[in-house]
């Protein structure tokens, strides 16, 4: 049987492919340098003292030791694919970022869990905006919880959790503390 994810395989003309590339190869570099140079929304009411408080409870729950705030980037000597010839594309070093992620695997033991319950702490940047451009405010992998604190509330599910100390710390807030820290969230 043709092995469709091998190398050799000629992806355009095969039996089960037989298409036309959409882009030229030069089309295919401009894609590239617009997708790199995308930014991430940029944090919103920071200033606002509702946020500053969510920030401050959401580091003192320990929720920042996996959704680590900030990150300088690296030297970004990415190879150049061969296809681009001669023109490298745009780099971007040194960046500090603020994803809100280790990018690490954790354990978070919820109920019907994926590969073998490990899963990579989401980053949080951007997420915020998520109602105000599709409606819907679903989170977590599976798109299992339908806003910020079903999905806080999934990480203490089994007291095996990574967060589980974290998760009982935001249930046992008052609703005003919870609502900064949503309002943190959404913000970021
Ligand atoms: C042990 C590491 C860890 C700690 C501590 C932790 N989280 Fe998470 N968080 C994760 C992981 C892993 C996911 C992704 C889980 C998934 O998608 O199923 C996640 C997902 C989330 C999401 C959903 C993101 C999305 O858009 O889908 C929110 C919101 C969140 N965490 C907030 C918090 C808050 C608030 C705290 C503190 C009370 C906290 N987390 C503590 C690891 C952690």
């Amino acid at each position: 049987m043709l092995a469709l994810l091998s190398p050799k395989t000629n992806q355009f003309d095969n039996p089960y492919h037989n298409f036309e590339p959409e882009m030229t190869g030069d089309e295919y570099y401009d894609f590239m340098v617009w997708h790199r140079g995308l930014a991430i929304p940029r944090a919103r009411n920071l200033n606002d003292p509702d946020v500053q408080k969510g920030k401050r409870l959401f580091t003192d729950m320990g929720c920042a030791t996996c959704h680590r705030p900030s990150w300088t980037t690296g030297d970004d000597n990415y190879w150049t694919p061969a296809m681009n010839g001669t023109k490298p594309l745009p780099r971007y070093a040194n960046q500090t970022i603020w994803p809100y992620s280790d990018f690490i695997q954790h354990r978070l033991w919820m109920k019907n869990d994926i590969h073998g319950t490990w899963c990579r702490t989401t980053p949080l940047w951007g997420r915020g905006l998520s109602a105000l451009n599709t409606g819907r405010s679903d989170r977590l992998h599976d798109c299992r919880a339908r806003n910020v604190v079903e999905a806080i509330m999934w990480h203490g599910f089994s007291k095996e959790s990574d967060a589980y100390s974290s998760a009982e710390k935001f249930y046992n807030l008052s609703k005003e503390e919870r609502d900064a820290v949503v309002k943190f969230i959404d913000s970021i």
